[in-house]
């Protein structure tokens, strides 16, 4: 395929939703690429990302029914654009300033370079009267740059993360060409109405804007899962083999907890492993019945909050196994890598309870894949009430994880559930999340980016 052919529609993301692995491309996986490649492969559509490699000889090229278009990034601009402005710059901005925000104008500018860049090839990709979906943090400033090129493009943004304050969001130096930038888009999404009200919010305080005129454009859209993918897996019998294998390997606990995520501050990690060695020593928990599984996926190891943060979790989980495993039986297994969705599945069909003590989370959609593949086996999942999911899951155990007396009794009080009782809340969370998965959330979203009358009428529980 040539660059210069054009398309209906064309989603335009940090990633691409491939990687290339010894030298062939396979699909990645991820809740972004469940929910939008099939959109794209109906439209016959483009989708314009970063192919994960500075090699920037790639054409555009064809996978699985869909049209990619690589976006090269320099080493310099991976640095300055992705671990730069965007993971210590806006990251912490949006994730509560759980690390200080740094602020630096060379980032800034590699950050306007790379999405001049991006839009250039949204434009080049769309056809007259396109729809392009531009995603993430990454790329605030796309839709204004389309706009200004394009204005018969349909253009709709949606934010995966948390939106900020306006008190924090005030702290950005560049806070008025971001929201000028996000107002490019005919609609603009986030993942819960509180965060759609701070973005509207900082619109009206930071720009002067009309909130009767944000109210039909700046919505809430809860992302989800592919609830197919991982009922699938549930009930596929190698996955099943799978989690007797790994509880088997655990050393057979009374209980197995589990925690699956990035490593990443804003997923409180410490705080859960501090409560669960208070819960030992308090006597709660008992060592020798009681098995602590973390995955800690790698995620952004050039960022140095991020590499700080490994040491921190390494050392706590070196100290909390010194004092409390035996001789071939660790209290907490680690590991450092990544997984795929069956070893992920596998895993929540192992547990007895999933810990998710985010810190700030915009949905958290492991929460919803475990309650997703434990219907009808209850288990128990801790949830913090900072993760988005906390919205739809109130059958889950809420809690404030900054509060270690209630993080320990949410957790103890996991273990604690009666069978019919953690059935009957797993069984609920996972109507919950059967009744609006990803497919829907795609289909909502750009239902209202078609027809943004119907949106001001439309609100989350209408769809
Ligand atoms: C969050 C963001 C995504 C991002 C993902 C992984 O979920 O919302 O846009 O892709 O983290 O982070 P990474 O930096 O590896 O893309």
């Amino acid at each position: 395929m040539m660059g210069t052919d054009r398309h209906a529609f064309v989603v335009v993301a940090n990633r691409l939703p491939v990687d290339r692995i010894d030298g062939a491309w396979e699909a990645s996986p991820g809740g972004l690429v469940s929910a939008v490649a099939p959109v794209v492969r109906e439209q016959a559509g483009a989708w314009v990302g970063w192919a994960n490699t500075h090699d920037d000889s790639l054409e555009p090229f064809d996978f699985d029914g869909m049209s990619l278009v690589p976006v090269s990034l320099s080493h310099d601009e991976h640095q300055q654009y992705y671990e730069g402005f965007c993971n210590a710059t806006l990251w912490p901005l949006h994730h509560d300033l759980i690390v200080a925000p740094q602020y630096h104008r060379s980032w800034w500018r590699a950050y306007r370079e790379v999405n001049a860049r991006f839009a250039q090839a949204a434009v080049e990709a769309a056809e007259t009267g396109a729809t392009v979906w531009v995603h993430d943090y990454h790329l605030q400033l796309v839709p204004a740059m389309i706009r200004a090129q394009r204005p018969d493009i349909r253009i709709g943004y949606f934010c995966h993360i948390p939106f900020p304050p306006v008190e924090q969001m005030a702290q950005l130096p560049w806070r008025d060409e971001i929201l000028r930038g996000l107002l490019g888009a005919d609609v603009i999404g986030l993942q819960r109405e509180a965060d759609a009200a701070k973005a509207r919010q900082a619109m009206q305080k930071v720009l002067g804007m009309d909130p009767e005129e944000l109210r039909g454009r700046v919505g809430s859209y809860p992302i989800s899962i592919d609830v197919d993918e991982i009922r699938a897996a549930a009930e596929s019998p190698a996955v099943q083999e799978m989690a007797r294998c790994f509880r088997r390997d655990l050393g057979d606990p009374a209980t197995l907890m589990i925690g699956v995520d990035r490593l990443d501050y804003s997923k409180g990690i410490l705080h859960r492993l501090w409560s669960f060695e208070e819960l030992i020593d308090d006597g709660r928990l008992d060592a020798r019945g009681t098995c602590l599984a973390q995955i800690a996926v790698p995620s952004r190891e050039g960022v140095r909050a991020y590499q700080d943060l490994r040491d921190e979790v390494e050392h706590t989980v070196g100290r909390i196994n010194g004092r409390f495993s035996t001789l071939g039986r660790d209290v907490i297994h680690y590991s450092h890598h990544s997984y795929s969705t069956e070893e992920a599945v596998a895993l929540y069909l192992a547990a007895d309870v999933l810990l998710v003590t985010s810190l700030r989370d915009g949905m958290n959609l492991v929460a919803k894949e475990f309650a997703t593949a434990r219907r009808g086996r209850g288990g128990a999942l801790v949830l913090s009430e900072f993760a988005g999911a906390a919205e739809e899951l109130d059958q889950a155990i809420v809690v404030n994880p900054h509060d270690r007396a209630a993080l320990k009794a949410a957790i103890h009080h996991a273990t604690m559930l009666s069978e019919d009782e953690a059935r009957r809340r797993m069984d609920a969370m996972a109507d919950t999340v059967a009744a609006f998965d990803v497919r829907r959330w795609a289909q909502a979203f750009l239902h209202d980016l078609r027809d943004p009358a119907s949106a001001a009428a439309l609100s989350p529980s209408d769809w």
